[in-house]
């Protein structure tokens, strides 16, 4: 069903993932039909006008949009405000006018592009701006920079927004292969008998990606892999991956069970850490010349309860590597006993497998060994796999942000981490932040550190895939 009449205010609106993500995205939900009613306002500390601003959105589309026709972008044009400065007059006058289009009241949705230090200036603009009534607000990842900062910005949160109008994002509970990862548990008998230390070897969460720093060297410099991708994205994916069967598909439940998963998980301890920096990365515009911040970052870790105690979680990420990929791989154990001799190709091409890709086109695929035909015994790893491109339903995927946007100005809490879970998570990660390992350079293009392969030895890192 689609969305009520919302004015969607975005601030970071020149930002990397407004042009990227969430520029794109709104135009897709009000073309679909699923946002119908919307009016959006962009601020940011860039100088613009309202004309301005519109060349600069036409510009993000023409980039990383959809093709539209022109009389889809003159409607989503006319949808287009701007605050100058993002001054809490400049914000009421441009809401005011956005809204004097409309018929019906607007509902607000006040969505925080900004990195965690400027949270707590924009909550002060909104409460001054009185924009607070009839609003949400979704407040980007990291949330905070440590478990202390953390609170500090939600005790800021809360003095001028209650608990129920928050979403914190974390845009890979938005992507549809990690809903799958719900289904394919939860929706089948099959699987979850086998899901836990018995049967599982270990698993890894694997996001290694191409990208640089593509303009974001402040923010990058103040955040590091660890912040950006791996307290955040990976952590939130390891929850769906690890947690216990929620009794309902609503926010109390899947909080719950996720919340569970992040108490039991362990520590992070420095020896289980390698950080790596790629070569070249101190002589980017914006970079100090001296600075450790990690471009990369691989670990182990634990989810220290009755289902994983034992079992290794490797979770790695990192820029400018040698390709871009988002898996989480599932390692099985080996039989106990093995028949086949030495030769036949049993183990050659490691344990056997289940893979989900949590690719924009989600896929998943189970490796196994079998016989290949012909004569003697023969060993060969094959595979079983579902991919959403041999279907014709890829038409209708939500790209991770639209989803959540959508979600939010529904009001579902659902898809969005809570406060409980993200402190506890700094919480496991204070370790690390009190003593980080050295940063360790990295060829660009390469997987990583050299010290990544004695991280997860005996075992072996499932990317590059062979085949
Ligand atoms: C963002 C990080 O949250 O996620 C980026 O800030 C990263 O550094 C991006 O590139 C990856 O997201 P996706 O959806 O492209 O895998």
């Amino acid at each position: 069903t689609p969305g009520p009449p919302t004015t969607v205010v975005l601030f970071g609106a020149t930002g990397d993932l407004s042009r990227r993500k969430l520029l794109p995205g709104l135009l897709h939900l009000l073309r679909s039909g699923l946002l119908p009613h919307v009016q959006i306002v962009g601020t940011s500390l860039d100088e613009h006008t309202r004309d301005s601003f519109v060349d600069f959105v036409k510009e993000a589309l023409d980039e990383f949009g959809d093709d539209v026709t022109d009389e889809q972008w003159d409607d989503f044009s006319k949808r287009l405000w701007w605050a100058p400065g993002g001054t809490p007059e400049s914000l009421r006058r441009a809401v005011d006018e956005a809204e004097a289009e409309c018929t019906e009241p607007q509902q607000r949705l006040h969505y925080l592009s900004v990195p965690p230090k400027a949270a707590l200036a924009v909550l002060e603009t909104l409460r001054e701006a009185d924009l607070v009534e009839r609003a949400r607000i979704i407040m980007e990842k990291p949330f905070g920079t440590d478990l202390e900062s953390a609170k500090r910005l939600n005790a800021a949160v809360h003095e001028v927004f209650d608990e129920d109008q928050v979403f914190r994002i974390d845009h890979f509970l938005g992507k549809e292969a990690a809903l799958n990862i719900l289904a394919f548990r939860f929706a089948n008998g099959l699987f979850e008998p086998i899901w836990h230390r018995n049967m599982i070897d270990h698993i890894q969460i694997d996001v290694p990606e191409q990208l640089g720093l593509e303009q974001r060297a402040q923010f990058y410099e103040a955040t590091g892999a660890y912040r950006d991708m791996v307290v955040t994205h990976l952590f939130q994916i390891l929850a769906f991956t690890a947690m216990e069967a929620p009794t309902a598909l609503d926010p109390l439940s899947i909080t719950e069970e996720k919340n569970k998963v992040f108490r039991s998980m362990l520590p992070i301890e420095p020896r289980d850490v390698v950080r790596g920096q790629y070569a070249g990365y101190l002589d980017e515009p914006g970079v100090s010349p001296e600075s450790e911040t990690e471009t990369f970052i691989a670990l182990k870790c634990f989810v220290d309860n009755w289902r994983w105690a034992g079992v290794p979680f490797y979770l790695r990420t990192g820029k400018k590597l040698g390709q871009g990929q988002r898996i989480i791989s599932v390692a099985f154990k080996e039989p106990p006993k093995s028949m086949f001799p030495a030769g036949s190709g049993i183990g050659q091409h490691g344990p056997d497998h289940l893979t989900f890709d949590l690719a924009d086109k989600s896929r998943m695929s189970l490796s196994f060994y079998g016989k290949r035909p012909g004569p003697g015994f023969r060993l060969e790893k094959l595979s079983m796999q579902f991919s959403v491109d041999d279907t014709d339903w890829a038409g209708s995927l939500l790209e991770a942000y639209e989803r959540l946007i959508l979600e939010a100005v529904k009001g579902n809490h659902t898809l969005f981490t809570t406060s409980q879970g993200v402190e506890r998570l700094w919480e496991v990660s204070q370790p690390l932040l009190d003593n980080p390992p050295p940063v360790r350079p990295y060829a660009v293009g390469s997987w990583g550190p050299n010290q990544i392969h004695q991280l997860i030895a005996p075992r072996a890192w499932r990317l590059p895939f062979e085949r």
